[in-house]
């Protein structure tokens, strides 16, 4: 028996290597993506050899490109946004950390996944709606949901009966629960769980204050193509480089930093502080050029859908046909978002402050002011009169 633990080299998965090695008395295979996380990857593959793990039983890969590629940029096509505020850096994550176990696992002849979520979140639904939806006969393994270490004391006691080694915060207290990527990073339990308690300045390590940050504004400008952006201030970048450098631009002006009480798809509400610095800057860039560029038709359709795919994603649904097909249409409507986009980033606040386009619908002659050739303002006459034609029948069946 054979399973493919995702390993990320943390606490919780090493001691979930032990315990499946102890428990299922099976070969564990380790898989630890980067995804853009910011630590190094070899200390996960030497403490997976060193909790006996054959060398080529651990997997390791760099996908931070296919993460932005092809999971990050669908995405923001849409200008996701679950419950008003979050950017679904977690979210997006799963399906692809999912996907590659299944692979390594077809590869290597196991039969059964295994990850390090808890019975109580999102988490463990989007990584097994993934399973099942490449494999629907795979066996799971959610030792959170099965072992008798029911909180994360019990976890630490048994850490070190196990000598594996518990890595301690800035401060040398037991870390906040804590993921992430090249997207964003997300801290949730402890002191958090009191949602009235502010966050401290410690819990944040993507963006500085925005009282700290620099007292002159910094101008961005951000290019687009068919809704993806390819290059910052001209230099034309792969997708990881440039989520990368948007990263950079917004953890140094403040920016991005979420505070939210969130509905789990499993029915209770969460608090969770969540940094995505260069993603906040690229949906803001993304609308901005979509104003442009979009229909007005399209544009609103859109903003009706986004919730709709927001929460599939949120959910564990992207491998669903009903996601899909939102992103066919989605995709389908990104064909002339082209252009440019100029923004002001200060002290955590986002500014458009240009935007220009070869497929622009923005027509000077029509909307200006000015003297034009092209609009005859007596035709609004007959377009408000119609429009007004059930209000003033409405208007009689209200006076009987
Ligand atoms: N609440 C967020 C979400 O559901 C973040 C989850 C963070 N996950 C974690 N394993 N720490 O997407
Ligand atoms: C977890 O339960 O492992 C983290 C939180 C979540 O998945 O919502």
């Amino acid at each position: 028996k054979k399973v493919v633990l995702a390993y990320s080299g943390g606490l919780d998965t090493s001691v979930i290597l032990k315990w499946l090695q102890e428990t299922y008395d099976c070969e564990v295979i380790t898989f630890t993506a980067d995804l853009g996380q910011g630590e190094e990857l070899e200390p996960a593959r030497r403490k997976a050899e060193l909790l006996g793990i054959k060398p080529e039983n651990t997997f390791i890969e760099d996908l931070r490109e296919d993460f932005v590629r092809d999971y990050v940029m669908p995405m923001f096509r849409a200008n996701a946004l679950y419950e008003g505020v979050y950017l679904l850096g977690t979210s997006i994550a799963r399906p692809l950390i999912a996907k590659r176990q299944i692979e390594i696992a077809e590869q290597t002849g196991a039969d059964a996944v295994a990850h390090g979520a808890t019975g109580k979140g999102n988490d463990q639904v989007r990584f097994e709606l993934s399973y099942y939806a490449l494999d629907p006969d795979i066996r799971v393994i959610a030792p959170w949901r099965e072992w008798d270490l029911t909180s994360r004391s019990k976890l630490i006691h048994f850490a070190e009966q196990h000598q594996i080694p518990i890595a301690k915060d800035k401060r040398g207290e037991a870390p906040f629960s804590v993921d992430a990527n090249l997207l964003h990073i997300s801290a949730e339990g402890k002191i958090l769980e009191d949602p009235w308690e502010a966050p401290d300045e410690h819990v944040f390590s993507r963006s500085v204050a925005p009282e700290e940050a620099p007292d002159r504004p910094t101008f961005v400008e951000i290019d687009f193509e068919r809704g993806d952006p390819v290059a910052v201030d001209g230099a034309r970048l792969s997708p990881a480089a440039l989520l990368t450098r948007l990263n950079e631009l917004g953890g140094a002006n403040g920016i991005g930093r979420v505070d939210m009480v969130e509905g789990r798809f499993v029915g209770m509400k969460s608090r969770g502080i969540y940094e995505t610095p260069g993603g906040t800057i690229w949906q803001a860039a993304h609308r901005a050029i979509e104003s442009i560029t979009l229909d007005r038709g399209a544009l609103h359709l859109k903003d009706e859908l986004m919730p709709r795919y927001a929460e599939l994603i949120y959910n564990g649904f992207w491998f669903s046909p009903e996601r899909e097909m939102l992103q066919a249409a989605i995709d389908h409507s990104q064909a002339k978002v082209n252009g440019r986009v100029r923004l002001k980033l200060y002290k955590g606040g986002i500014q458009v402050v240009g935007r220009q386009s070869p497929d622009s619908l923005y027509s000077l002659e029509h909307v200006t002011f000015e003297d034009d050739a092209v609009y005859d303002q007596r035709d609004a006459e007959g377009f408000i009169k119609l429009n007004a034609l059930r209000l003033r029948l409405l208007y009689r069946q209200r006076q009987g």
